[in-house]
């Protein structure tokens, strides 16, 4: 069975013999694969709606691999809370429904090592809560599925995944990357700190023509808005107006130093 590019991406990040919790599994195409492929040693796959779990169950059934993938139904990390696993992926979801999953996940963020995260809206929001929570995001990567560009985080939970106090939060990259990055990208590195939870702390590590890609897309949405906005008079009008044309100039400084 073969994986759309997204899908793929995502399991080329599972490590062999890893034990992986697929929330919100839908099809059920990537734990079908990771144990095709002889990738994951199990796979528990989870949706909070029935319909979508039967057609994963029906699925799993045709590929005859019933042994080896558990269904659950429920919401989140909730069916996962007594397993056993290594990593989590929540992909195909809007940020903030990953946020609000993470935030129901406490049990889980001690038992687990990595979590793979596919947000589909709010890529920002979901960045700040991370650094904010004191995860460790380890890889910002870029995927092209037709005229999309999706992104993937690859978040570990043991280095440095210790919840901090309210007074050490502070949404930037930590220490020795801050440090690496700004060795690796010299000419880059104040636009990029300012474009941190907008790209990815490690957006210059995907290949140059796909950063250019994702980086045109984002302008021509700026620009839409700023087109969209401009003739009207409303405080929010003008706001959205503003940000976006701020937004703008910067996603073209970054483009500036590819
Ligand atoms: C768009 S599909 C993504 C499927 C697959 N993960 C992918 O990336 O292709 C989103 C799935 O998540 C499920 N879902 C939505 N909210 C959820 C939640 N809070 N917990 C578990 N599953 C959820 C939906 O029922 C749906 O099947």
């Amino acid at each position: 069975m073969d994986l759309t590019p997204r899908l793929l991406k995502i399991a080329q990040e599972i490590r062999p013999k890893e034990r992986v919790g697929d929330i919100g599994t839908d099809h059920g195409y990537l734990p079908i694969y990771l144990i095709k492929n002889q990738i994951a040693s199990t796979v528990i796959a989870t949706d909070i709606n029935p319909e979508p779990l039967c057609a994963a169950r029906n699925n799993i059934r045709a590929h005859g691999l019933d042994e080896h993938i558990k269904t659950k139904l429920g919401a989140g990390t909730v069916p996962l809370e007594e397993e056993e696993l290594d990593v989590i992926i929540v992909a195909g979801m809007g940020g903030k429904l990953i946020i609000e999953i993470l935030k129901n996940s406490s049990r889980l963020k001690k038992s687990v090592n990595r979590m793979i995260l596919q947000p589909m809206q709010q890529q920002s929001e979901l960045r700040l809560h991370l650094s904010m929570e004191g995860y460790h995001i380890e890889k910002d990567l870029l995927v092209q599925e037709g005229r999309r560009i999706y992104e993937i985080l690859v978040v570990s939970l043991k280095t440095g995944g210790k919840s901090k106090e309210p007074e050490e939060r502070s949404p930037s990259i930590p220490g020795p990357e801050t440090a690496r990055i700004e060795k690796q990208y010299p000419k880059s590195f104040e636009i990029y700190q300012s474009m941190q939870m907008e790209l990815g702390f490690f957006f210059f590590e995907n290949p140059k023509s796909l950063a250019e890609k994702f980086l045109d897309l984002r302008i021509d949405q700026m620009e839409k808005i700023i087109r969209e906005t401009g003739g009207r008079d409303s405080e929010a009008a003008i706001r959205m107006n503003e940000r976006a044309k701020i937004k703008a100039d910067k996603l073209k400084e970054v483009k500036g130093c590819l």
